[in-house]
């Protein structure tokens, strides 16, 4: 393969919009960078990658991606230390991911090398956008939309590849409690619930919109064939604390291999916490409530961290838990970020320089 650094055409945007953005109050996911990275994939290979000016696209109507959803993303994030050295938190699991999830979606595997060398270039170019301090990151969205134009359902040959970034700050703000789905389940068994595929986001708007009816901020989401076990929450994985025992759902083809959650487990194991990857009956969950030995609900991925969960609600129950001295979650969540924003020693090798 030619070295995409000789090849990788740059253009800059003549006015940065830094200047007139206001980093201090920032709406998860609205505020863009000034620049993106575009690779198109045409005639059998992925073509001269380019970084160009943020700005819309434009696609035929008869674009694929509109019709039949052909499209998976990714979620990575930048942070900056207090030397201003710019990192990466695992991005080779992200890299991963996206070519997992494009193949079970029928999309051309994308080049480590573009990937890598795009993404570098990417953060030299807007490392200006992202500010210091604890909750302060650049959010990255890598993500691939088949472009090819016509309606015959079937894989396009034609597809972009592009990453975008948005300077963030926490993603939820407030407090969450969630509803523990009775009939809607996030994906199937033999389904596309492990990838990153915008689908699986599409399908969760409107049970999550019935839930806040309710007073939840997010959903449960329970298995399609028996609605008994627990799976994701809202946009993340989901962990409790049963005990002390730190128990998740092991992942599968209906759950998504988070990140987050995978770290979050080496970092419990690392400190002895007892760890239980398995299978956990929503039965399980409201009879520890009700025996006061549920301890603590988190969320995790790459947005959102680590958020804790204050209550939940199933079939008409409603259930609060406890505040606790020793959170796990606020352990794991401070641990990973004195890791992600190079604070603490990287035993792990998890962090990936920008230089
Ligand atoms: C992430 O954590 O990157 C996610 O995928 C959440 C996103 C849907 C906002």
């Amino acid at each position: 393969m030619e070295n995409i650094k000789q090849n990788l055409q740059i253009t800059k945007v003549k006015q940065s919009k830094l200047a007139t953005t206001d980093l201090s109050k920032l709406s998860f996911g609205q505020t863009f960078t000034d620049h993106m990275f575009v690779c198109d994939y045409k005639d059998g290979s992925w073509q001269t990658p380019q970084i160009l000016p943020y700005g819309p696209l434009q696609l035929d109507p008869s674009a694929k991606v509109f019709h039949y959803g052909q499209a998976v993303f990714e979620g990575m994030k930048a942070y900056k230390d207090e030397n201003d050295k710019v990192w990466l938190f695992r991005p080779d699991e992200n890299f991963n991911r996206i070519n997992k999830s494009s193949k079970r979606l029928a999309i051309p595997e994308f080049p480590e090398d573009f990937f890598f060398d795009g993404l570098k270039e990417l953060m030299q170019l807007e490392k200006d956008w992202i500010q210091k301090g604890m909750g302060n990151s650049l959010y990255i969205r890598p993500f691939v939309i088949s472009t090819e134009a016509g309606v015959s359902a079937s894989p396009a040959s034609e597809y972009r590849f592009m990453i975008i970034c948005s300077p963030a700050q926490a993603y939820y703000s407030g407090e969450v409690r969630v509803k523990i789905s009775e009939d809607y389940s996030r994906s199937a068994d033999g389904g596309i619930g492990f990838a990153k595929a915008a689908g699986n986001y599409a399908g969760q708007f409107y049970p999550t919109d019935l839930a806040k009816e309710e007073g939840y901020q997010q959903v449960i989401w329970t298995d399609s064939n028996s609605h008994e076990y627990l799976e994701e929450a809202g946009t993340m994985n989901v962990f409790f604390r049963i005990g002390d025992k730190l128990i998740t759902a092991p992942t599968s083809d209906r759950i998504l291999d988070g990140v987050t959650r995978k770290s979050i487990l080496e970092l419990a194991k690392n400190e002895n916490v007892e760890v239980e990857v398995r299978k956990i009956k929503v039965s399980e969950l409201t009879e520890a409530a009700k025996a006061g030995t549920l301890k603590e609900i988190f969320g995790s991925g790459t947005a959102a961290v680590v958020t804790p969960i204050l209550g939940f609600g199933y079939k008409g129950e409603k259930f609060e838990l406890p505040t606790i001295d020793d959170s796990y979650g606020k352990r794991f969540k401070q641990q990973l970020l004195n890791i992600q924003y190079n604070i603490a020693e990287d035993k792990f090798n998890w962090r990936y320089a920008i230089d």
